[in-house]
């Protein structure tokens, strides 16, 4: 448990998506096999390259049509409570979540193929960035293709604009939210940054907000589609044309579950002072170039002066360390409050609640009663398959989005410009099933 533990730690659980790693060593097998390296610098032309590049699509697409019928697999066995054992993918693949639709994973990656030329390459292998993205893919067929997508929610730093700037008039997500609107999805935006006061959330959204008041594309109800929950699942603001900064608050009695509701004030504190106790501690052991910044549901770190950058190595120790005390302490192993540590990519918060509430929350926001669900959709809250989270965190440990897997469809993105691409797929999908 010491030092073994710690290094198998630190290299796996925290730093890689089992998941992502497994596909990509099965796609790593044929590569080995079949790819021509010495292609490359074959001068007589006795490798046949499109020839070994269909040997190597066939191959990469078999595996994923295989991967595909084992997620089908899992799913019956998640929806059969009956059947004592696991699926063959979760003992495979143990960390394995619930799916909330079928993945085509064949047909994904024929796509990803074409844009990225997966098959041509012979001194690369199919890597983490080609899995991910053949993933979301899938994602972005399942949710237009087996059921209607109603609801997409957005995490805010990295997804919607880079990390600590804000959404411009000019960004190019802009007109592509709009149209999601326009097609009557609703969007929620879940974002940690946690204020209590609509300005602030007007100078990070300001493009889109400004744009939702002026646009004639939009009638009334799909402006009144777009909601802000901040803090991860704190604070919640409505889309209001007539109010100051466009954003009218919405009283916490009005939206909050009612497991949100029994979270104690005092326990709220309580995990905060053990959080705060723990941040101050490593500012201190690791000589961090930081403050401290206490919230009413949140505590954090930020670099001091602020345009200082915490090494990532400290960040992510900070997360692992407070993440583990908390875990450990009495606050935390009551589990009465959820919260949440993670790394910002400049400064690490704690938050209590995180993103599967704010999903939550949306959900029931815009589903037809106000019953509790989680995932489930129960009471006529839009449920977890027709639900898509956008965010960049997805690590397990140290990542806020991540939490929003356990209550929708996820797709994991790496910068706002994949998000640009990820939409514009969305739409193609969603406008080739309308017509
Ligand atoms: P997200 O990517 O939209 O979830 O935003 C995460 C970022 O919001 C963090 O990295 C912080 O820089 C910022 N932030 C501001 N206030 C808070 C807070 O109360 N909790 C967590 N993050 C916050
Ligand atoms: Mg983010």
């Amino acid at each position: 448990m010491t030092t073994r533990y710690r290094v198998e730690y630190a290299l796996k659980t925290h730093r890689r998506d089992q998941f992502i790693e497994w596909i990509k060593g099965l796609l790593a097998v044929p590569f080995v096999l079949y790819s021509q390296p010495h292609g490359a610098i074959d001068r007589q032309g006795t490798v046949n390259l499109s020839q070994t590049r269909e040997e190597a699509h066939r191959r990469y697409s078999e595996i994923l049509r295989d991967v595909e019928g084992m997620i089908d697999d899992h799913i019956a066995h998640q929806n059969d409570p009956e059947n004592p054992f696991p699926s063959k993918l979760k003992l495979l693949v143990p960390s394995i979540g619930p799916f909330f639709t079928r993945l085509p994973l064949e047909a994904a990656f024929k796509y990803q193929d074409s844009k990225r030329y997966i098959s041509s390459r012979r001194f690369v292998s199919p890597s983490f960035n080609d899995v991910r993205l053949i993933l979301n893919s899938a994602q972005m067929m399942a949710v237009t293709t087996y059921g209607t997508l109603q609801l997409a929610t957005f995490d805010g730093d990295v997804t919607l604009y880079e990390d600590g700037q804000s959404l411009e008039p000019t960004s190019p997500i802009v007109p592509r939210l709009i149209d999601l609107l326009r097609k009557n999805v609703k969007i929620g935006i879940v974002t940690a940054a946690g204020y209590t006061t609509a300005d602030k959330y007007y100078a990070r959204l300001h493009g889109l907000l400004d744009a939702l008041a002026s646009t004639t594309e939009l009638n009334p109800s799909q402006k009144q589609s777009l909601i802000v929950m901040g803090g991860e699942a704190n604070y919640l603001f409505e889309f209001s044309p007539s109010s100051p900064h466009l954003l009218a608050p919405v009283p916490r009695e009005k939206w909050l579950t009612p497991e949100m509701a029994a979270w104690d004030d005092r326990d709220i504190a309580q995990v905060l002072d053990v959080a705060e106790a723990a941040l101050r501690d490593c500012v201190r052991t690791l000589n961090l170039p930081a403050v401290l910044m206490r919230k009413d549901r949140a505590v954090g770190i930020v670099p001091n002066p602020p345009e200082t950058r915490i090494p990532r190595e400290s960040l992510e120790e900070t997360v692992l360390v407070v993440q583990k005390t908390l875990e450990l302490s009495a606050a935390g192993r009551a589990r009465r409050v959820p919260f949440c540590a993670f790394n910002g990519g400049r400064d690490v918060f704690v938050d209590i609640g995180d993103k599967s509430w704010g999903v939550t929350v949306c959900q029931r926001w815009f589903g037809s009663s106000s019953e509790p669900s989680r995932g489930q959709g129960e009471g006529g809250a839009i449920k977890g398959q027709n639900t898509l989270h956008v965010g960049d965190q997805f690590l397990s440990a140290g990542a806020n989005d991540f939490r929003a897997r356990s209550v929708g469809t996820t797709a994991w993105i790496a910068s706002p410009a994949e998000t640009v691409d990820l939409l514009d797929e969305l739409a193609e999908l969603m406008e080739k099933r309308a017509s």
